[in-house]
């Protein structure tokens, strides 16, 4: 089972503190969300298994954190400024705006392709009014001042925050080839927040103005480029099962021509099933991930060399030549670019989404367990007081907590008798929760219950340590 729509997910993070609307006492900000106690352990841990994963586990890749606002003519030359655009359009009647091509895709049939909102008589969402403004082109990316510019719109003062990571690893192609000896191929991995001003965020964190990316550029021969794309896909798709993903709420898309990127040979999305709930399956699905086939294009655009047909250079601005020098053959040439690239944000949904289950006790009362990798679990352990009224118990469950803590994420919680606390750490994808009892105090050893199974183990307390690290290594 998984969650029944996202609405659950909303609602289970707010009651358990995974994710909050952000200035929520301001009344919000549409689409900005916070993450809580719980959410900002589940997004650290994706984000480190994905490091651990394609940094530390293979031989070609080095990590890289960029800066969010870079010279404007990183934008300029990246092809940002004059092509990052989503077509807006306008309900006449309610002013409401949107992106034309998102309504066509949740609101249009597949046999409509190339008419417009108007003569498919697409109905505005908030008024159901069929009155659509042509759509026309908006920039997503944030503008800035840099300095203490005395005007708003002085363009020698202008700048972006960073629309996606990529450009500052780009960027950075020749310190990190030149510092770290590296050969083709390999590549730069990179995590941090990216912003884009998006026309119609939403569906809680899956839209948002302001996200975290994951993102790897790998370098490859241009002759090597189709294999090494299908390897990354292979790659991100295992990736993502091991994070619990059922690869039956998994698909890969292939990107049609007319919607590929300007520097974009290929792309492959993998799409979740972020709306299991609508009718129509087709539309159950949406981009958890895009891999593509950058080409030659991010490197020769930001190099000083390349030259048009009239012998014009192709970017007059830049300092540095960004082609590799192959040694084995003697040959010189800009490298093509893999580059898999996934949000923080919509991993973490999807995450907690496939984790997301239900289950009935034996008095016939629904319980929500969030089956969470152990892995991925903010907390690993919490340890639970059978009586919270002797001070004995307390202590030796206070003690142990502190133990355990050097070696996992552990939590103490007295407050509530023990079904309620069980109820409460499966709801927040807790493994394992350890009682002490009376008994304990006489035999030095607790009982340890699974989130999963509800089965409990005696386990002494000189063991514990080692016996919860196997087992949360092991899952
Ligand atoms: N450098 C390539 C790039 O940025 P993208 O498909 O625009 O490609 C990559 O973004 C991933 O970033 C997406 O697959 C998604 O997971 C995440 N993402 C993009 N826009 C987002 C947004 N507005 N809110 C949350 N996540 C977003």
């Amino acid at each position: 089972m998984s969650a029944p729509n996202i609405e659950t997910i909303v609602s289970l993070s707010k009651r358990r503190g995974f994710v909050f609307p952000a200035s929520d006492i301001y009344g919000g900000l549409g689409s900005s969300w916070d993450y809580g106690p719980l959410g900002v352990e589940l997004a650290n841990n994706i984000k480190s298994s994905w490091w651990r994963s394609f940094v530390y586990e293979r031989d070609d890749m080095e990590g890289l954190d960029s800066a969010i606002i870079q010279n404007r003519l990183t934008w300029k030359y990246s092809g940002h400024e004059d092509t990052f655009s989503d077509p807006m359009v306008d309900c006449r009647a309610c002013k409401s705006r949107y992106r034309e091509d998102k309504l066509v895709d949740e609101l249009g049939s597949t046999d409509a392709v190339g008419k417009s909102l108007q003569e498919q008589g697409i109905k505005c969402p908030n008024c159901g009014e069929v009155d659509w403004t042509e759509p026309r082109p908006f920039n997503l990316m944030f503008r800035t001042t840099v300095g203490a510019v005395s005007s708003d719109d002085d363009p020698a003062a202008l700048a972006y925050l960073r629309p996606e990571t990529a450009q500052g690893i780009f960027t950075n192609f020749a310190n990190v080839l030149n510092t770290s000896r590296r050969k083709l191929p390999f590549g730069i991995a990179q995590i941090g927040k990216a912003f884009r001003n998006e026309v119609t965020p939403g569906n809680f964190i899956f839209r948002t103005r302001e996200f975290e990316q994951m993102e790897i550029e790998y370098f490859v021969k241009p002759d090597d480029a189709g294999r090494a794309h299908q390897e990354w896909i292979d790659a991100c798709r295992s990736w993502i099962t091991s994070l619990g993903i059922s690869g039956s709420n998994l698909k890969d898309y292939e990107q049609l021509s007319h919607e590929l990127a300007h520097y974009s040979e290929r792309t492959v999305d993998v799409l979740y099933r972020f709306f299991p709930e609508r009718d129509d399956e087709s539309k159950q699905w949406d981009e958890l991930m895009g891999i593509a086939n950058r080409s030659d294009y991010d490197l020769r655009m930001h190099s000083k060399k390349p030259e048009d047909r009239e012998g014009k250079r192709l970017n007059p601005d830049s300092t540095e030549d960004l082609s590799y020098f192959d040694t084995a053959t003697n040959e010189r040439f800009y490298p093509y670019i893999i580059e898999p690239s996934i949000g923080v944000n919509r991993t973490l949904l999807a995450v907690m989404m496939d984790a997301y289950t239900e289950k009935t006790n034996e008095k016939g009362e629904t319980r929500v367990i969030l089956k969470l990798k152990p892995e991925l679990a903010p907390i690993k352990v919490a340890v639970l007081p059978l009586a919270k009224n002797k001070p004995e118990i307390v202590e030796m469950a206070k003690k142990l907590k502190h133990e355990l803590q050097p070696s996992m994420r552990a939590v103490y919680d007295d407050t509530g008798g023990i079904g309620k606390l069980y109820a409460r750490q499966d709801e927040i994808g807790t493994p394992f929760c350890v009682t002490v009892d009376h008994e304990s105090l006489e035999d030095n050893a607790v009982t340890v219950r699974d989130r999963d199974t509800w089965e409990q183990e005696r386990i002494a307390v000189d063991q514990l340590s080692d016996w919860l690290v196997a087992r949360l290594q092991k899952n």
